[in-house]
């Protein structure tokens, strides 16, 4: 057996053990950063999140994930408690906090808050939200690509718990997680309500075929960040690419594949239930897509003021 592999694996960093972690306002020691046991979100996962990455001083697309936290809390009806100004100032002194300059990963969580007794009514939560920003130095470490296996868990309809909403509710995507891990896998490839290939349990999912790059149609996945950008690049770099069902035989049949989340850009991927994709190593094409979105993230002009 070899060692474990996960999609956000990053290098040893012992700053970590002494992170500040942002917690309603309060700068607190990782390990007096808690949380009520009433709150909302550790008691029945009611809350939304975004993970944001620091390069080179600035927020990778910072106004795309203040616009999607805020249509993801007007979704569940989670009133933030605070304007967009103040989410990302609370970003920033997190980060100056911890003297991070580069090479950092921030998960910014909101739930409803703290509950006055322990049952699923929203109108229970009556103190609150609950915001929490954990940030940590992080260099993204995947020591070789990553093999998927496809899994039953699917990616739910719209009007069941909408895949495109990045709440904390994510039981789904761990159990697909977990029977993909025991199935010899390093994460869960999840198939659609039709059997058509979706996405991951934790990252969006690309195929190349032929010169053409291939992700679905977006219709029961999170509507990643990094997804949109790697679709915009290849639409500006005369990259055919098509989001579109697909289904199992054109993934085995694929000359690469990978995957994209805002912590690891772009991953590779080697296996897919057992079958090699390509050569089992990164392909020529991941490879100008990561570039590319290096480029571009160097030129992002996005907020980060
Ligand atoms: C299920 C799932 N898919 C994909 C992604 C990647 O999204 P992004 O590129 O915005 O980080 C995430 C990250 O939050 C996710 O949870």
């Amino acid at each position: 057996m070899d060692e474990k592999v996960t999609t956000h694996q990053a290098q040893d960093d012992a700053r970590n053990d002494d992170i500040l972690v942002w917690v309603d306002g309060q700068m607190r020691p990782r390990a007096e950063a808690t949380v009520s046991v009433f709150d909302s979100g550790f008691m029945l996962g009611d809350g939304v999140w975004e993970g944001l990455r620091l390069y080179d001083g600035r927020w990778a697309f910072l106004d795309e994930h203040i616009d999607r936290l805020f249509e993801a809390a007007k979704a569940i009806d989670l009133d933030i408690g605070m304007g967009r100004d103040e989410v990302i100032s609370a970003l920033l002194e997190t980060q100056n906090a911890n003297h991070m300059t580069t090479d950092a990963h921030a998960r910014l969580m909101v739930t409803r808050g703290v509950k006055s007794r322990p049952f699923q009514h929203p109108s229970l939560s009556r103190q609150g939200p609950t915001m929490v920003i954990i940030m940590e130095h992080s260099k993204p470490k995947i020591p070789r690509p990553i093999r998927l296996a496809t899994v039953p868990h699917m990616r739910g309809l719209p009007m069941t718990q909408d895949p495109k909403l990045n709440s904390h509710s994510k039981l789904n995507c761990i159990l697909a997680c977990i029977a993909a891990e025991k199935a010899g896998a390093d994460e869960a490839l999840m198939l659609d309500v039709h059997g058509f290939v979706n996405t991951t349990n934790a990252c969006n999912f690309f195929i190349v075929r032929k010169g053409e790059v291939w992700t679905s149609t977006g219709d029961y996945c999170m509507n990643g960040i990094t997804r949109a950008k790697v679709i915009e690049l290849c639409k500006a770099n005369s990259i055919p690419v098509f989001e579109r069902n697909f289904s199992l035989v054109d993934v085995y049949g694929a000359d690469e594949a990978f995957l994209t989340g805002t912590f690891g850009a772009q991953t590779p991927v080697a296996e897919v239930d057992g079958r090699i994709i390509g050569t089992g190593d990164m392909g020529p094409m991941t490879e100008r897509i990561r570039a590319l979105y290096k480029d571009l993230i160097e030129t992002d002009q996005s907020q980060n003021t």
